[in-house]
């Protein structure tokens, strides 16, 4: 039976390019967003769990001591370390591995971050209650994740759309459903905010590697979803493209 580990490798080897490069995972302001809502700052050392092609790595490195990322596909790690060597920062680390279990000491950082990777995550409470043990007292976690819609019919259709557009997705969870797992992994109530990321139908279509017979189906949700938002992403029309917007929410704990 093929693994998760296996299926998440398999997507981010192939994604690894298109992800690395793409302006709306590369957007500055919201990379900004995330380290100045961590709190981080000039004495913190970083660790990035899922750090896939080293860009909120680097965004952090820029404005802290240390920064690690850790992430279970070689090819992304690969495009990490070319993203750190053209920016010319030297106090970052790259580890290829599994984020269950992190493979670092309790307290080894002062901030815990994780981007995009939740839904990927077969076992989040899991993967929260490491970033938690392996963060200082006092130090903080910081996940931003997708935030599945407040209505179970858009959350689940949302969910079943990811899963065909990129197999490795487990479960976008919604804002109400990531408090109990900060609850659950032992964290005070996070500080939040929400952003949306843009893009257009056709636009993710070519960053991603849906199994051949699943693409005109995904397609078909984003087309049904124009009439009543039943993907819970703002999905509507511009000329002949369809533009749509992943909601995103950062949750920021003091440990
Ligand atoms: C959507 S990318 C996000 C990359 C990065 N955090 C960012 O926001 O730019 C998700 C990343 O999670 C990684 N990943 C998924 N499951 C993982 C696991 N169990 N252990 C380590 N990395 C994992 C994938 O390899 C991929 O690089």
């Amino acid at each position: 039976m093929t693994s998760n580990a296996d299926i998440v490798v398999d997507q981010f080897t192939r994604q690894a390019a298109p992800f690395a490069n793409s302006s709306a995972m590369r957007d500055e302001d919201a990379l900004r967003l995330l380290v100045e809502f961590s709190g981080a700052s000039a004495e913190d050392t970083v660790l990035d769990v899922a750090c896939g092609p080293g860009l909120v790595v680097a965004a952090f490195a820029k404005v802290c001591r240390h920064a690690t990322g850790i992430d279970l596909t070689p090819a992304m790690i690969d495009r990490a370390r070319e993203h750190a060597g053209a920016l010319g920062l030297n106090n970052v680390d790259w580890r290829v591995g599994n984020v269950l279990p992190l493979p670092f000491p309790d307290g080894a950082f002062s901030v815990v971050a994780s981007r995009f990777a939740f839904h990927h995550f077969p076992d989040p409470l899991a993967v929260l209650r490491e970033m938690a043990r392996v963060c200082t007292r006092p130090g903080r976690v910081v996940v931003a994740d997708i935030a599945a819609s407040n209505d179970a019919t858009r959350a689940d259709a949302l969910n079943r759309m990811e899963r065909l557009r990129d197999p490795s997705h487990t479960k976008a969870l919604t804002m109400a459903e990531m408090r109990v797992l900060f609850a659950q992994a032992g964290l005070s109530t996070p500080r939040e905010t929400c952003y949306d990321v843009h893009a257009d139908l056709e636009g993710l279509m070519a960053a991603s590697f849906p199994a051949p017979a699943d693409a005109p189906i995904i397609r078909t949700m984003f087309e049904d979803s124009l009439a009543d938002d039943g993907l819970g992403m703002k999905t509507r029309r511009k000329d002949d493209r369809i533009l749509l917007s992943y909601p995103i929410a950062i949750y920021a704990a003091d440990v």
